[in-house]
Order: structure tokens, then sequence, then C-alpha cells
């Protein structure tokens, strides 16, 4: 389909080595939609401003329904805008080569790019909302749930699945709010820019924004076919969200090895030689989108680094790039969620580990100091006692008790009650009393999670308002055009 020529090249530069090269034709499918809409939107509005007479932009418009009707493979020309612009006018003839009046390709290609991101972008914001919601979930479930917390991947405090996960929750919460931030830069329309340079012609380009959806322009014309920062914008919006889904793969695959976690059989697979193994593949690929994402991100930076003013043809390479985020961490965003709503936590396996070593000395030390003594005192004295532990004493009342009296030459209960430092030491009562504003005790986390629940409440209304007025302009410029055609 890309050899063929079409009416932008005509019998010039139509042929030699280099047609296949300049063709956008295969990534162009993409944006096969958005271009009929362009073109209709655009057909309207020439009609309404008289720019086009009623008869042709009725005809176009018909010939625009058989090419949308015949599909994209019976589509050939450099670009999908060439294609399509061939095929009206082969469908309806001389009338045909209306359409492109008043605007070039420049426009209209980055008028289609941001018709086609805004919806990868709700599309991705969709994903984030269900990852949240299944992370949720699963808090909600295990807000009792014991488990070792680390830092330096080395076990540091005790936790539990509820807060690990909350915590997760959180992060993709900003990520939703970036990806709707790139997707309100994103919705707005350069259509009416031109070549770069305006038109003489009368167009309303505040009426094709509307028909198309989009919530304001982008005002200079020049910038408006030039800039392609909506795609970097939504490009590291998508990097990040892919970063923060890397880690969270990365949390369950190792408690899947160590055997805190049973990743459901959905999203496991299994070894070609070793029958008994089931291993946690989808995890690992959903870490794996991050390459992919930051691909993307580092493809578009690279290309569109140090271009002039105003379209330069490496703009068409610099496209796919953000294509092939969406397409990297949408799905790997899809299956997070799944592998979250669907996992197993092995609390007993959580809770051994989580008392394992010497968890609570943070909360011991943390006891001490209440109670009156420096901090670093305290922390002295639990070092002491972790060494003992480690060298076999036991994780109880005295082996700290003997390490304060070495530290302070002093017998600890004249700060302390025993039955206080017995307490700190239980794993599942030092969590609880870590109960400070987005702590990990079991009712800090059920505050929060009724929180977090109402975020992503307000996030579903924003995504569905953004999808309403999407749909509501297809609405309205379905009903221009059924009135011409
Ligand atoms: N296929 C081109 C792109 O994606 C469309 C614009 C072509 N414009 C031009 N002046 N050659 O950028």
């Amino acid at each position: 389909m890309s050899e063929e020529s079409d009416v932008v090249r005509g019998e010039r530069f139509s042929g030699g080595p280099a047609r296949g090269f300049l063709s956008s034709m295969v990534a162009d499918e993409r944006i096969f939609r958005a271009d009929l809409a362009v073109d209709r939107a655009h057909v309207v509005m020439l009609d309404e401003q008289g720019v086009v007479d009623e008869e042709s932009a009725g005809s176009i418009l018909d010939g625009l329904a058989a090419v949308e009707e015949a599909g994209y493979d019976q589509l050939s020309g450099e670009d999908v805008h060439a294609a399509i612009e061939s095929a009206v006018i082969d469908c309806i003839g001389p009338d045909g080569g209306r359409m492109h009046t008043a605007r070039s390709r420049n426009d209209e290609v980055a008028t289609c790019i941001r018709y086609r991101f805004r919806e990868d972008l709700l599309d991705t914001v969709d994903a984030t909302l269900a990852l949240r919601s299944a992370l949720l979930e699963s808090a909600r479930e295990h807000t009792e749930t014991l488990m070792p917390g680390y830092t330096h991947r080395q076990p540091a405090q005790p936790t539990t699945v509820g807060h690990l996960l909350a915590s997760y929750e959180q992060a993709f919460a900003r990520d939703t709010e970036r990806l709707v931030a790139a997707y309100d830069r994103t919705n707005r329309s350069p259509l009416g820019a031109a070549a770069f340079a305006g038109t003489p012609f009368e167009v309303d380009r505040e009426r094709t924004a509307d028909l198309l959806g989009f919530d304001g322009l982008v005002e200079n014309s020049m910038d408006a076919v030039s800039t392609r920062d909506f795609l970097v914008e939504g490009a590291s919006a998508l990097a990040s969200l892919a970063v923060s889904l890397s880690g969270l793969a990365t949390d369950l695959v190792e408690f899947a090895s160590d055997g805190y976690l049973d990743v459901h059989d959905d999203y496991a697979s299994t070894s070609s030689i070793m029958p008994q193994k089931k291993n946690p593949d989808s995890l690992e690929l959903v870490r794996a989108c991050a390459g992919d994402a930051n691909a993307g991100l580092n493809g578009l930076l690279t290309t569109l680094k140090g271009l002039p003013r105003a379209y330069n043809r490496d703009l068409q390479t610099a496209t796919p790039h953000a294509w092939d985020s969406v397409d990297a961490v949408v799905p790997a965003t899809e299956v997070a969620a799944g592998a979250v709503a669907t996992a197993r936590w092995e609390r007993e396996a959580l809770a051994d580990a989580a008392s394992a070593g010497f968890s609570t000395a943070t909360g011991v030390a943390d006891l001490l100091a209440m109670a009156g003594l420096p901090f670093r005192t305290a922390h002295e004295i639990l070092a002491l006692a972790a060494e003992d532990i480690e060298n076999g004493a036991a994780v109880e009342y005295e082996t700290v008790a003997t390490a304060a009296e070495a530290v302070l030459d002093d017998s600890l209960d004249t700060y302390v009650e025993r039955e206080a430092v017995e307490r700190a030491l239980d794993p599942e009562a030092s969590v609880a009393s870590r109960d400070s504003f987005g702590g990990p005790a079991p009712a800090s986390v059920e505050a929060a999670l009724g929180r977090r629940e109402a975020g992503v409440d307000e996030d579903e209304d924003a995504l569905a308002d953004r999808r309403a007025q999407l749909d509501g302009a297809a609405e309205a410029l379905e009903r221009e055009v059924a009135r011409r055609g």
C-alpha cells in the first residue's frame, strides 16, 4: 500500500528508493479513526464558514463514510492523511480536493495524534484505577496480616501487608494524577494552524476544537504544528507508572520466592524442564515494561532534541515511541491488577518472618526514649541487645534488661515496666503502637483506606467526565455529518 502514489505526490517525488522509507502508513493505522474525525470536523466547519459549498461538503462527507467502510487496508499513499484524501477524490471526484482547503498535513497530523493519544491516556488512567482498587481491596483484607518490613532489603521493622499494599496504591494515585494532567494538556487543538503560518481562509478554530472534544486551542500556529511536548509529558507519566509497577512486581516476585505469597496460577508459568516449578513470569514481564516505557520516553526526547521550528519530518518518527509506551504499560498495569487481586498471602509464614531476628528492636528503643532516655542511649542499649541475640540470646525482656544495665549502670525497671518492654517485643503490639498518621497500625491503615477509596472514586469521576466530554463531542460531530450526508 505504501508503494502507491497519492494526491499529494502526484507525479513529483513519487518514485525512488526512499518511497517506503518516507511512508508512515504502517504506524498511521493507529490514527485512522482520528483522521476521519478530524476530516469531518474540518469539512463541517468549512461548510459553516462558507469556505466550501454545502453540496461539496456533503459529498466529501459521503466519501469519508465510504473510505471508513472500506477500511484501512484499502488505502494507499505516503501517509494516512494523503491516502484518505486520495481515496475521497477517487470516490467523489475533484470536489474531494476541497477537503484540504485551509489546512496542512502538519496541523492535521498534530491534531490526529492528540486525538488518539488522549484516548490512550484515558485508558491508562482506567488501568491505574483498576490496579488501585485491587490494591485497596487486598489491603482491607490484610490490615492485621503481619509481615517483615524492609530497608536495604534487610528485615527492618514489622509491618502489615495492608500497609505495604496501601503504600503502592498511594504511588499509583500519583501516576493517575500525572496521566490526567498530561491528558489535560494533550487535549488542545492545533487544527487551523495549517503548515505553521496560519491561513487566509476564515476558519473557526474554536469550532473544530469543539467538534473534536478539545478543551481549547494550541494558539500560536507555529507552536501548534511543532510541539510534541504533550507526548513527552504523557510518555514520562507512563514511564513513572512503569517504574512504580516494576517496584511492585519485584516485591511480589521476591515474596513469592520467600514463600510469603502464592501467585495465582493464571499469572504463573512453569519451566520447560523442571516440572515442579511455578514461576511468577507475568510479574517479571510487568517489571520489564519499565524498559519499554523508558525506551519510549528516551526515543521521544532524543528525536525531538534540537528540532528547529516549525514542522520537520523527524516528528513522524517521534510519534510511535509514544504508542509503544502505551502498548507496553497499559497491559502491564492490567496484569498487575489481576495478579494483586488473586494472589494469596501466606499469613503464617509472614507472621513467623515478622518476628524473626530482632525486628522489634526499634520499637523497644522508642519505648525507652518515651520513658525519658535520650534516643541515642536507647539505641545503644538495643544495639548491644541485638549483638547478644545474634550470639544466641533470646528475644525477651532479660536480654534487653542485661544490655540496659551494662549501658546505664542502672536497672531497666527504674525507667520502664517489664510488661511494656514485653509488649514492645511482640511484633503485633509493635505494629499496633505505630499509629502515627500514615503509619502501619491497623487502626491507622483502616482510616487511611477510607480516604484512599474516596480518592479512587474522585478519580473515577474525573475519568468519567473526560470520557463524557469526548463522547458528547463525537455525537455532536456525528449529528453535523448526518445533516449533510
Ligand atoms: N506523516 C507525517 C507525520 O507523521 C504527516 C505530516 C507530513 N507533513 C509534511 N510536511 N511532510 O508527521
